[in-house]
């Protein structure tokens, strides 16, 4: 029987990358998109205004969430992984502004108050959970005008649609598996369009000019249109 997702995602929990207590400016919270430090756009990509509610999809271990809250914004944090938002709230347990919510997040968001200014996720939910049902669930719950962003890394060439991801649990042991939904930019735009969002955008931010790594960052962009709902 396959395993289920939040516990595939506590094992990723064990390994994952732990964020700095100050990044190079010296600052104690931040927002990335990309999987690079100190690196891409900010918090501005969300359009938030003071006060301005915002959900992230698949916070994992909460920076990103923390520093809106920091900012004078509202933000949910929701993961279905128990042992993500342990570390979470470990680090940001100080922080208001801030809630944390264990569920899946296309459940939360279905049964949610709706209303958001903001829905985002970074190499979140929306990376693990099928766009034909998400994309149309997030735009019934943002308000005329609201932002829904994500990002992830870009697709490899030709493999687009639903793929295996694997997560390494350790010498000698299979890895733990979930689903991810990889697409080229223009699938993206064509995806949000389709649900009725205005503005879209689907961009590769380059990966730092020096250093190693040479991924890029795929974010996509769209924005709720007044008075219009999804079909
Ligand atoms: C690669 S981590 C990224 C975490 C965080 N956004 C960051 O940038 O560090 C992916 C996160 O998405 C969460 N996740 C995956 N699928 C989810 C779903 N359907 N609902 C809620 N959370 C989910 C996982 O538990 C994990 O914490």
């Amino acid at each position: 029987m396959a395993e289920a997702p939040s516990a595939a995602w506590d094992v990723y929990a064990r390994t994952a990358p732990t964020r700095r207590a100050v990044n190079s400016r010296g600052e104690k919270t931040w927002f990335n998109w990309t999987q690079h430090a100190d690196h891409g756009p900010g918090a501005e990509v969300l359009g938030l205004g003071a006060g301005g509610k915002a959900v992230d999809l698949g916070c994992g271990s909460g920076g990103n969430a923390a520093h809106l809250a920091r900012l004078g914004m509202r933000a949910v944090g929701v993961d279905l992984s128990a042992r993500q938002l342990a570390r979470a709230r470990e680090r940001w347990g100080e922080t208001g502004g801030v809630e944390w919510v264990e569920r899946d997040a296309l459940d939360w968001l279905t049964a949610g108050p709706g209303g958001w200014d903001a829905v985002y996720s970074v190499f979140g939910a929306a990376w693990f959970t099928d766009p034909e049902l998400l994309a149309p669930t997030v735009y019934a719950g943002l308000r005329d005008g609201g932002v829904f962003a994500f990002s992830h890394r870009p697709p490899v060439e030709g493999c687009y649609g639903r793929q295996a991801a694997f997560i390494p649990r350790g010498e000698g042991e299979d890895p733990a598996v979930v689903t991810r939904w990889d697409h080229p930019p223009e699938t993206w735009c064509e995806l949000l369009q389709g649900c009725g969002y205005k503005d879209v955008t689907a961009t590769v931010i380059p990966p730092p000019e020096q250093g190693p790594r040479r991924a890029g960052t795929l974010l996509v962009r769209g924005v709720r249109g007044a008075g219009s709902r999804a079909g």
